[in-house]
């Protein structure tokens, strides 16, 4: 058994090969729960309480009461990284509607199946500092994408639909504008203005995302939340993907395209230092 072996389910930190779900357990059966992804540096989860208000709105999306108290979740959270070797990792959370007979109505009595996991955080990809390659598709997802539900096989589909064609990355166009990545939020910079799109039902809150707004404009780095239509994403002099996961990762081209000159450009460097910094500042407990 390796070091990051222990699961946190239903009450229970237990080896991740011992952790059974049954089969009639709603995620399963109806993809009916949400989740969360937190990466942990120096053993620290990062931005935790962002992480959990947006579960707590997630589950308020589906009509499903937080089985944890925030308070709880940070003791389980503190716990499961001890458990797993503390240092750098990224924690997977899970609830769903739990096991009930399968109807679609939800159950009366049924408890939510609370789940955590650790995951080692992958090593940074030499193309995350060269740049990667992105293609836009449409983006054939629900109309609650602010919710950060389980039921994720859109993003699989369209995530496998850029890998298959050589790009890193999807980036979804809705009526003609750039909602965000199969698993990221895109920015884009023109003449040293970097945009995002603006919060709505349309794409998932990152906390990432939120992060690199808050260095931009702390910075005083011009950052603005507003529309991007795909004919300006073509343009742009810059595009960046951002996700708890990859951190700020540089778009050289789009759709075949380069973009700018083709190579990552100079702000996303300079927004890279200031979130490998910022990191960085976390993990020694300068910032929380
Ligand atoms: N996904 N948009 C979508 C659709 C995502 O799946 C993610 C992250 C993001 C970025 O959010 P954040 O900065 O909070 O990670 C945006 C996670 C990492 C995943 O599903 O594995």
């Amino acid at each position: 058994m390796g070091t990051r072996d222990i699961v946190f389910l239903n009450g229970e930190f237990l080896p991740a090969a011992e952790a059974k779900v049954s089969v009639l357990d709603r995620g399963f059966l109806f993809g009916d729960g949400v989740y969360e992804v937190i990466p942990v540096y120096g053993g620290r989860p990062f931005r935790l309480e962002a992480h959990l208000l947006r579960l707590d709105q997630s589950l308020t999306e589906i009509r499903l009461a937080n089985p944890l108290t925030h308070r709880r979740w940070e003791d389980v959270l503190t716990d499961l990284i001890t458990r797993n070797g503390a240092g750098d990792q990224s924690l997977y959370l899970q609830v769903t509607r739990g096991v009930a007979a399968r109807e679609h109505a939800f159950p009366l009595h049924a408890l939510p199946t609370v789940f955590a996991m650790s995951q080692p955080q992958l090593p940074p990809e030499p193309s995350a500092q060269a740049g990667v390659k992105a293609i836009t598709v449409e983006d054939i997802r629900w109309a609650h994408c602010h919710v950060k539900a389980i039921t994720l096989l859109p993003n699989v589909l369209l995530h496998q639909q850029a890998l298959d064609s050589g790009a890193a990355e999807a980036i979804l166009v809705r009526e003609g504008e750039v909602t965000e990545g199969a698993a990221s939020n895109v920015f884009m910079v023109t003449r040293g203005h970097v945009v995002t799109p603006p919060k709505s039902h349309l794409l998932l809150p990152g906390i990432t995302r939120d992060v690199v707004v808050e260095l931009c404009t702390e910075a005083g780095i011009p950052c603005s939340e507003s529309k991007i239509t795909v004919d300006a994403l073509r343009r742009a002099d810059e595009v960046w993907l951002t996700s708890s996961n990859k951190d700020v990762v540089p778009v050289t081209h789009v759709d075949g395209l380069p973009v700018g000159n083709g190579r990552p450009g100079p702000l996303w460097a300079q927004v890279s230092d200031l979130y490998r910094a910022y990191k960085d500042a976390f993990r020694r407990g300068e910032v929380h």
